[in-house]
């Protein structure tokens, strides 16, 4: 391993840039600033742009005409790191470990973008130029939802108009094993808050007189799912085409399926939506999931309290034939009619996004196949589709008009979003091999 791409590697890791949390915010500003004196070190011109939320860093080479133009996204903002007394080391103090290196967003998506960025670099000083117009854009909202991105899609279209998008910030079904990624979950977020008596009280003098929010709302909770682990609000599955068969066939010949997931999950046994295998579960079926939930006394030992409120913070995935707005309009008069009598029910939508689903062989999805070959030699290319979100993909469509080729170097248990996530040297390394060829190979069609 170069020991300067480590370097940059371990340094990219170490600001903390938590998009979510208010405090981090100087942090996640000074790791834009990093990431544009990269950029600007391989060989782009850079301009850092503010937002309403955190910078967005947009990097280019100059643009010949006759040429094609690529856009490479991704993202240098993280998930939050805790829970911190589940890492073995601090998650901002990245450490190597038989050549994995572990921090908070080694894998996601530090890892990935740098890897593109280093890529470049390289190409810049050994053939003084790159083979295609390159547009490299690093956001920090991911991890949100992306929320200010789109409106500067809107505002810069022109300087952003491309002929096609490639991230790296999905899974590979293996180490070694390249994986194209033609479909992404969507996702749409939602907070109950469910409230009862104007303060705390005292259960043994009001408890059977006045209702218990925690009760009523693991109630809501309850009514999300039948007890096949179907989703039971009515009308949640419309629209939905059912899996093709030739998908079915591929993806059980994967290498990797439910004996994988219980060893890389460490769960008791699998559990799901009954008909379905577990990668057709998280590849192509919608879920609705508890993220978050609270409410009442936490500390230790007992407290004799009614809570006056309690809240659950849920997520959906949602899949291609469903709409964000349509299916959560749903759920809201769903968890309203089945609202317990005695509390107040709030409900606050959160970000989302549409699912994405797109063609692996197409011309480009096949010059992006033939790049992963060369960058992971000696297997076939998997090609899948992801149970995650980037929900800006399907916001590249609508505003720039273009398709994002998924090309992700991520491992099963990178545990990514999870304490103790990494990235092993050998994918970072595979990585820039990967974005030479991948240029290379686009350059092809012109
Ligand atoms: N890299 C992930 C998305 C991903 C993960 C795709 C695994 C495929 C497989 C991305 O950074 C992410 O975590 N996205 C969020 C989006 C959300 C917060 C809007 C997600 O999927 O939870
Ligand atoms: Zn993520």
């Amino acid at each position: 391993m170069n020991s300067a791409y480590l370097d940059d590697f371990l340094t990219f890791l170490r600001f903390p840039s938590v998009s979510t949390d208010p405090e981090q915010k100087h942090h996640v500003a000074a790791c834009a600033e990093w990431v544009s004196a990269k950029l600007r070190h391989s060989g782009l011109q850079v301009e850092v742009h503010a937002t309403g939320g955190h910078p967005i860093v947009v990097g280019r080479n100059e643009h010949r005409p006759g040429r094609r133009t690529v856009m490479i996204y991704g993202h240098y903002d993280v998930q939050p790191a805790d829970p911190l007394e589940l890492w073995e080391a601090p998650p901002f103090e990245p450490r190597v470990v038989n050549n994995i290196v572990f921090a908070r967003g080694a894998t996601d998506n530090k890892g990935q973008i740098l890897a593109h960025i280093l890529g470049i670099g390289e190409t810049m000083r050994e053939e003084g130029e790159l083979p295609v117009n390159l547009i490299v854009l690093v956001e920090g909202e991911e991890e949100i939802g992306s929320e200010h991105l789109e409106q500067f899609l809107t505002t810069h279209r022109e300087e952003l108009r491309c002929d096609l998008i490639a991230v790296s910030d999905t899974g590979m079904v293996g180490q070694g094993h390249p994986t194209f990624t033609y479909g992404l979950r969507g996702i749409a977020a939602l907070e109950l808050k469910v409230t009862g008596a104007a303060t705390d009280l005292h259960s043994g003098i009001y408890g059977g007189a006045v209702a218990n929010p925690a009760m009523a709302l693991a109630r809501l909770l309850s009514c999300l799912h039948d007890s096949e682990g179907r989703i039971a609000v009515p009308g949640f599955y419309n629209g939905i085409p059912p899996l093709e068969s030739w998908e079915r066939e591929a993806w059980a010949k994967l290498p990797f399926g439910d004996e994988e997931i219980l060893a890389v999950t460490g769960a008791p046994e699998l559990f799901g939506e009954a008909g379905y295998t577990s990668l057709e579960r998280t590849w192509a079926r919608p879920t609705a999931e508890v993220n978050g939930i609270g409410g009442g006394f936490q500390g230790v030992g007992t407290k004799t309290v009614l809570p006056r409120e309690a809240f659950a913070k849920l997520t959906f995935r949602l899949v291609p034939g469903q709409n964000p707005e349509v299916v959560m309009a749903k759920v809201r008069v769903h968890l309203l009619a089945h609202c317990p009598p005695g509390v107040k029910l709030e409900m606050t939508g959160g970000h989302a996004g549409e699912p994405y689903v797109t063609n692996p062989n197409s011309p480009d999805g096949v010059a992006a196949q033939r790049a992963l070959k060369r960058a992971f030699p000696g297997k076939e290319v998997a090609l899948i589709r992801e149970g995650g979100s980037i929900p800006i993909v399907n916001t590249f469509k609508r505003i720039l008009g273009v398709e994002t080729l998924l090309l992700g170097l991520a491992l099963p248990d990178c545990r990514a979003h999870a304490p103790n996530e990494n990235f092993p040297l050998e994918n970072f390394e595979a990585g820039i091999r990967l974005n030479r060829a991948l240029l290379q190979e686009l350059a092809r069609l012109t």
